[in-house]
C-alpha cells in the first residue's frame, strides 16, 4: 500500500522553500511542530500542522504515530561510486603508513586496481553486492542515490556497470540516478594516448549512454597526472552538446582551477573542492553550480576539509555525499557524515540536513520531485528515533533511524 499517514510528528522538518537553497537560506528548515504528513498513492498529498483535522479517511491508509519523533525527506546521496568488482584494504594499511592517494594510484592500485576487478566480476555478481550495499543505505535513510560508473574503463564494462545500476533502479526501492565516469582514470590500454582516450568517449561511449538512457549526466576526474582543465573542458563541452548533464571531481588534491571551469560551463555540480580557490568559490556561487562536499574523503584520506564555511557565506547551495567508493571513502556511513560537516567544516545542523536533502536534490537535477516534504513530490521519508533532526550529528556515529519510507511505503522499520 502507498497510502501512508504519519501522525503527530513532534517535528515535521520540511526543507521547503527554494530548490537549491544557497548561503543563509540554507538554515531555514521550515519546521512543522506537532504535524502530519499524508502520502496517497506515493505522493504527498497533505501536511497538516497540529489540531488540523485529517481530509482523508485513515481507514484507507496504513497509519503511524511519530509521537516524539523527527521526520524528515528521505535523504539523497549525489555522488558515489557504489558498484564496483573486490576491495583494496591493503591501500588504507599503506596509506596510514604515509603513502599517498595518488602515489599508490601511480604504481598501479588505486581506481585501476578496481577496474581490473570490475572487469573480471560478473554482472551478477555487481548485482548482489550492489543490493547488499542499497540495503545498508537504505537503513541510513538514503531514499536516493547517485551511481557513477568509471571502473570498467573499456566498453564492455563501462556499459555492464551502468545495466546494473539501471536494472537494481527497476528492482530496489532506492531511487538510482546514474552518472557515466568513462574519464575516471586512463586506463593502462590508452597510456600516453589520453586525447585520443578522451576522443573515444566522446565519440563512442556518449553516443551509446544517450541512445540506451544508461546515464543522465557525466563526470570526470579532473586532477593532476589524471585529466587536466583543458582534456575535462572538451569532454563536459561534448557531453552536454549531446544532451547531457555535466559535473566534475574538481580540486580535489591539487588546486588546478577546477571551481572556476564548472563554474565557466555552469555545471550541474563540481565535487570535492578541498583545494577550491576563493575565485573558484565566488564563481561557482555565481553561476549557481552545486558545490558537492565530501567530508568522508578527506577524513578517509587525512586532507583538509573543503572549506564549506566560506562556501555557505559566499552563497554556494552546498550538498553533501558520501562518496562511497573502495578506495578514498569505503563508507555510505550518514551519521558520521552529519559528524564531520558539523564539527569539522563547521556546518550548523540545519545547513547540514539543507544539504543532504533539498540541495542534493539539487545536485542531481532532481529538486521537483524529491528532496523536502511538500505536497506534490515523492512521498520518500525519513522518521527519526529522537524529536530532533538536530540528534543526527549529537549522536555521534549512531543510526537513528526509526522508518525510511519510499513512495509512501515503509521499506525499511528499524523499531
Ligand atoms: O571521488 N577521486 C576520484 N574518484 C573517487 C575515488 C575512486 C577510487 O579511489 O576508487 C573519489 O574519491
Ligand atoms: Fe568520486
Amino acid at each position: 500500500m502507498n497510502n501512508l499517514i504519519i501522525k503527530n510528528a513532534e517535528q515535521v522538518v520540511t526543507c521547503s522553500g527554494f530548490a537549491g537553497k544557497q548561503g543563509r537560506e540554507m538554515s531555514d528548515l521550515h519546521v512543522i511542530e506537532n504535524g502530519t504528513v499524508i502520502v496517497t498513492d506515493g505522493l504527498i498529498s497533505h501536511i497538516l500542522k497540529a489540531g488540523e483535522t485529517l481530509p482523508v479517511n485513515e481507514q484507507d491508509y496504513r497509519v503511524i504515530d511519530a509521537t516524539g519523533k523527527a521526520l524528515l525527506p528521505g535523504f539523497i546521496d549525489p555522488h558515489t561510486h557504489f558498484i564496483f568488482g573486490g576491495y583494496r584494504e591493503e591501500e588504507f594499511s599503506w596509506r596510514m603508513r604515509g603513502d599517498s592517494y595518488m602515489e599508490i594510484m601511480e604504481r598501479g592500485g588505486g581506481i585501476v586496481k578496481t577496474t581490473n576487478a570490475t572487469r573480471e566480476a560478473t554482472e551478477e555478481e555487481l548485482m548482489e553486492t550492489g543490493r547488499q550495499r542499497l540495503d545498508a543505505m537504505m537503513r541510513l535513510g538514503i531514499t536516493t542515490v547517485e551511481g557513477k560508473s568509471g571502473y570498467g574503463l573499456d566498453k564492455d564494462t563501462e556499459l555492464k556497470q551502468l545495466r546494473v545500476m539501471h536494472r537494481l533502479n527497476e528492482t530496489h526501492p532506492v531511487d538510482i540516478v546514474s552518472t557515466f565516469m568513462g574519464a575516471h582514470a586512463i586506463p593502462a590500454e590508452w597510456q600516453g594516448r589520453e586525447e585520443d582516450y578522451i576522443d573515444f568517449n566522446i565519440n563512442e561511449m556518449f553516443p551509446l549512454v544517450v541512445k540506451g538512457e544508461l546515464a543522465e549526466a557525466v563526470d570526470i576526474f579532473c586532477e593532476k597526472g589524471v585529466f587536466a582543465i583543458a582534456q575535462s573542458r572538451r569532454y563536459l563541452t561534448a557531453a552536454r552538446e549531446q544532451g547531457l548533464k555535466i559535473k566534475i571531481h574538481a580540486d580535489e588534491i591539487t588546486p588546478l582551477r577546477g571551481a572556476e571551469l564548472a563554474a565557466e560551463l555552469r555545471c550541474l555540480s563540481a565535487d570535492h573542492l578541498l583545494q577550491a580557490s576563493d575565485e573558484g568559490i565566488r564563481a561557482m556561487a555565481e553561476k549557481g553550480v552545486v558545490a558537492t562536499l565530501l567530508p568522508l574523503t578527506a577524513f578517509s584520506l587525512r586532507e583538509k576539509y573543503a572549506r564549506a564555511r566560506e562556501m555557505i557565506d559566499a552563497g554556494c547551495i552546498v550538498a553533501l555525499a558520501t562518496d562511497f567508493n573502495p578506495g578514498s571513502s569505503f563508507t555510505a556511513s550518514v551519521p558520521l557524515l552529519f559528524a564531520l560537516a558539523c564539527i569539522y567544516m563547521k556546518l550548523t545542523p540545519e545547513e547540514a540536513v539543507t544539504a543532504f536533502t533539498i540541495n542534493s536534490a539539487a545536485a542531481l537535477g532532481r529538486e521537483g520531485i524529491t528532496g523536502s516534504i511538500d505536497v506534490g513530490k515523492q512521498g520518500d521519508l525519513v522518521l527519526l528515533q529522537f524529536p530532533s533532526y538536530k540528534f543526527l550529528p549529537y549522536h555521534v556515529g549512531m543510526n537513528i533511524v526509526d522508518k525510511v519510507v519510499k513512495r509512501g511505503k515503509i521499506v525499511c522499520s528499524l523499531h
